[in-house]
């Protein structure tokens, strides 16, 4: 499971159900015990996305109101739930807004950064068959730094995945792209930025080449899609080209709700450039006992809870607070960079956004990664190359310091040879 592989499963020697009923209170309290054996266990950053590390407590406070309220509702029943319809295209709409898209552009939600990824290259077949001669095995063309949901697509369908290598600047290579490109391409993608390494391809390039092949162009900006925006708009500087209805060719995008919208899990948008490309998405079918079922999108049962949490906390924050979220992302990078950078042995990668990475010298990176852990700070490794990875969010001051003085620490326990890999090595 996660970065690190293992998955200890708990061999139970007794039954775990209880034979009898338990009041409410021992319920209540175990759950708090079971929470605080997480908390005990990582702390500071990163804990990916959550709010809490913040240092505000208002998102997550409307976010869990929102979140419990709509607790009970399923979105695949929202027909005749009029409260729910109206959040839920309230959230389009915002979601449309948040990104500047245009009205032409269709949303739908679906439950994470993987099912809007299954969703764009099922569309993207469906398309194909229409637009498209001759496909005997459906193949996808992608930069080798797309993340990994789309290695999980063609494992369950058998479509042949060509991730290409990137160039020396760790971005898409067009050039080499289009070299992988043959009559069984029905798919091409870039990311906006992507998870390895936090940077942008060349989203133009890339739909250039899909508009000359025929081929549907995805973009996934699941990390970057609300975040960037807003880091726009507080530095004055603009990332390579990257929105649906803004460079031609690109039928299809990806953002994660749950990510830099703030959200609770599961939500995430996939956008199509119009209606008549939202058709390859819709599939409802009826050959079966109960006739039509339609749901939003690949999946069926879908917690109204996080859609609800979306419309709080969009809400609370408006333009203003994610504002306000992105001045201060863009403090907490200045802060990380300079801090790592000025712990001898240590060098920030010059990331655009979404992630931070940093290489270490004359020492084991895995031992750094390892002792910051055992710390209860939370990283993940890059091994293409080896690096160590954050989330770049708006934590609080607290965090990063807390941070940047156990990566010091960490960092003479390994040069002094204390700190070892051995605590990661139980995890893998
Ligand atoms: C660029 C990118 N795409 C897709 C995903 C998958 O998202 P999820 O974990 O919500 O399935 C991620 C997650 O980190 C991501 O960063």
């Amino acid at each position: 499971m996660g970065y690190f592989g293992t998955e200890k499963e708990i061999i139970f020697d007794k039954p775990v159900l209880p034979e009898k009923k338990t009041d409410i209170e021992t319920v209540k309290n175990r759950i708090k015990e079971l929470d605080h054996m997480d908390v005990d266990q990582i702390r500071g950053h990163v804990i990916f996305y959550a709010t809490l590390a913040m240092g505000d407590s208002s998102i997550t406070e409307v976010s869990r109101f929102a979140y419990s309220t709509f607790m009970e509702k399923n979105m695949v029943m929202k027909e005749f739930a009029p409260g729910l319809q109206r959040i839920e295209q309230e959230v389009k709409q915002m979601a449309r807004e948040m990104i500047g898209l245009n009205n032409q552009t269709r949303v739908k939600l679906t439950e994470g950064g993987s099912e809007s990824l299954f969703c764009s290259i099922n569309s993207a077949y469906q398309w194909s068959k229409i637009h498209k001669k001759g496909i005997e095995k459906p193949e996808i063309v992608v930069p080798y730094t797309m993340h990994a949901a789309v290695s999980k697509w063609c494992h369950y369908t058998d479509f042949t995945l060509k991730r290409v290598p990137v160039r020396s600047d760790y971005r898409a290579d067009v050039k080499a792209m289009e070299k992988a490109i043959t009559k069984n391409t029905i798919y091409i993608a870039g990311s906006a930025p992507c998870w390895p390494y936090g940077l942008y391809d060349p989203i133009e390039e890339i739909a250039e080449l899909a508009v000359k092949n025929n081929i549907w162009m995805h973009v996934d900006a699941c990390l970057g899609g609300y975040q960037a925006p807003f880091i726009e708009k507080a530095s004055g500087k603009k990332f390579p080209a990257w929105r649906i209805g803004q460079v031609p060719g690109v039928l299809s995008m990806s953002a994660d709700i749950h990510k830099h919208g703030y959200a609770a899990k599961p939500l995430s948008s996939i956008f199509y450039r119009d209606k008549d490309i939202l058709q390859y998405h819709v599939y409802n079918p009826s050959d079966w006992p109960d006739g039509k079922y339609s749901s939003e999108s690949l999946l069926g049962s879908f917690p109204a809870s996080s859609v609800a949490s979306a419309w709080a906390v969009m809400n609370h924050l408006g333009v203003e607070g994610y504002l306000e979220l992105a001045h201060r992302t863009l403090r907490v990078r200045e802060k990380y960079i300079n801090g790592i950078n000025a712990i001898k042995g240590l060098k920030a990668w010059d990331t655009d956004i979404g992630v931070l990475l940093f290489e270490t010298e004359d020492m084991d990176t895995m031992a750094v990664l390892s002792g910051l852990i055992q710390e209860r700070c939370y990283a993940i490794p890059c091994y293409q190359p080896m690096r160590i990875k954050i989330a770049l969010d708006p934590v609080s001051d607290a965090v990063v310091e807390n941070f940047l003085e156990t990566l010091e620490r960490v960092v003479k326990g390994v040069k002094a040879g204390t700190i070892t890999s051995e605590f990661l090595t139980r995890f893998m």
